[in-house]
């Protein structure tokens, strides 16, 4: 069954973030040794806006032998400076990188917003100021590492590759590149092929910022050019974020390797609404846990547990929220929901929706009118879910919400660990104590009290079973850069 909610999205004037003063060449080469090279063999192909479907810029794809020189320019700038380098002297680097990074937020903020479809408001408040507060938090730990890590020796790993997602791509660059370049390694890292546009910018600033020549390398394209840096003799360190299927095969590929590695996985997360809870509040928050960013999070609260004295009301108070949200252009300041970001992936939310349907589960679509360029999804809601669904089980990664109910607390703690994920939940509650008491039974790494999807360099991030190993973050996210 399908149903529409009656009320009309509000009308608000539009209000575009000017692209006036944003500065994107045609082509990009790769960013190695320093300097931007083209591919001796690789072929271009088109970064596109996913709100529009129009070319923003052409990206190179790396061949093995583009990784190959990239790396060998990592290891060469490993050996020679940036291991020989004091930890106050690397902190100034990345102090440099953290102030342009501010100084171009904007710019920074207007490219993320056209190349990935996430609205303006999130690329401008969230994703680029904390992408340049990682790297001041970084800068800060460079020369304290014998704080960090007290009475031990401690050794850069050397060569660390690292592969990100389309999903936040400056700032997964951050979470990246500023924790091992404090602990002192070079750096080859992958960009997603939708989203590359702000980390090959990030080149820029690293160039601006005076960085070695090699120290960081950013080399563009699809997946086996990720699977060429994983594969690579002389990269020392895999830290990875992206689908459960590619961690499985970055696993399997560095067994019995020397390599360390982390691995940002997929996720299912419970977001838990109690009866006691402010409930206006929860709705926003259920909101911000599955719409932010069109769902396209990893620790989203894409599995919602109402208590069931409230269900009525919050699947109201849910459902008129819902009907004011603004799908739309992500430059428009007003947008709520922004473009998915690729075709395929809307693809696999399409077929999520459909497997939901077919389950036998209730939806409700909002009625906002879509644009007919690009890809788009509105908001949509399942009720009447069962822990045997597959869309309560599996992640969608998109605007799709599976609502559930419970009674008693045992009841949702073990409704919501029954995943293979554990890296994200949600209370919302008046109880100190309940709070405390689920927090510590609830398998998941980052678990918010009556808020939802909020982060901070200060903070360690990461997940447990399926949802992968390592932390990112705080200075737990020091330690997977390091050997002792
Ligand atoms: P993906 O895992 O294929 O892409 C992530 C990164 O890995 C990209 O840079 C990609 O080029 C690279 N990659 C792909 N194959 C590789 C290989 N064999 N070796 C090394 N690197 C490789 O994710 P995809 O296909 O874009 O999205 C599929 C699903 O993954 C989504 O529907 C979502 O459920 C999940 N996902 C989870 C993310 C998270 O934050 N945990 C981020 C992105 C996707
Ligand atoms: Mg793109």
């Amino acid at each position: 069954m399908t149903k529409k909610s009656k009320k009309k999205t509000w009308d608000l004037v539009p209000a575009p973030e000017s692209t006036s003063h944003v500065n994107i060449q045609s082509e990009y080469g790769l960013f190695i040794n320093g300097k931007f090279q083209k591919s001796k063999k690789g072929k271009m192909y088109d970064t596109i806006n996913p709100a529009n479907e129009k070319k923003i810029a052409k990206i190179t794809e790396a061949t093995k032998a583009d990784v190959d020189t990239a790396v060998l320019a990592a290891k060469k700038a490993y050996d020679n400076v940036w291991s020989k380098m004091t930890g106050a002297e690397r902190g100034k680097y990345i102090y440099r990188i953290a102030r342009i990074l501010q100084e171009r937020a904007r710019e920074f903020a207007v490219i993320e917003s056209m190349d990935g479809g996430k609205p303006i408001r999130e690329s401008r408040d969230i994703d680029i100021p904390l992408a340049a507060n990682h790297f001041f938090y970084y800068a800060g730990w460079a020369d304290k590492l014998d704080y960090a890590f007290p009475n031990q020796k401690i050794k850069p790993h050397g060569v660390a590759g690292q592969i990100t997602p389309w999903n936040f791509p400056l700032l997964m660059a951050a979470w990246k590149i500023a924790p091992a370049l404090a602990t002192g390694n070079t750096i080859v890292l992958k960009p997603a092929e939708t989203t590359s546009l702000t980390t090959l910018l990030l080149a820029e600033v690293i160039q601006e910022a005076g960085l070695p020549p090699g120290v960081v390398n950013i080399v563009t394209g699809h997946g086996p050019v990720g699977a060429h840096i994983v594969n690579h003799a002389k990269v020392n360190k895999i830290a990875f974020t992206g689908s459960t299927g590619v961690g499985k095969y970055i696993h399997n590929a560095l067994a019995g390797t020397d390599k360390s590695m982390t691995l940002e996985l997929g996720g299912k997360g419970a977001n838990i609404i109690f009866e006691d809870a402010a409930i206006d509040q929860a709705v926003e928050g259920i909101v911000n846990g599955i719409f932010f960013n069109q769902g396209h999070v990893c620790c989203a609260g894409s599995r919602l547990f109402v208590q069931e004295s409230i269900q009525k009301e919050v699947l109201k108070k849910l459902k008129h929220r819902i009907s004011t949200l603004i799908v739309g252009d992500p430059l428009d300041k007003n947008t709520d929901i922004g473009a998915i970001n690729s075709n395929k992936q809307l693809k696999v939310i399409k077929d999520y929706v459909k497997i939901g349907q077919k389950e036998g589960a209730d939806m409700y679509v909002g009625e906002q009118v879509l644009p007919k360029k690009g890809f788009w999804c509105a908001p949509t809601l399942f009720t009447n879910v069962s822990q045997s669904h597959i869309i309560s089980k599996e992640e969608i990664f998109g605007p799709v919400l599976a609502i559930q109910s419970f009674r008693t607390v045992a009841e949702v703690i073990k409704k919501a660990n029954n995943t293979p994920y554990g890296l994200s939940a949600g209370i919302w509650t008046d109880k100190g104590s309940k709070l405390f008491n689920m927090s510590s039974q609830l398998k998941a790494g980052v678990i918010w009290g009556n808020t939802f999807n909020k982060f901070d360099p200060g903070s360690p991030f990461g997940g447990y079973k399926e949802s992968g190993f390592g932390r990112e973050g705080g200075m737990h996210g020091l330690a997977d850069y390091i050997k002792t």
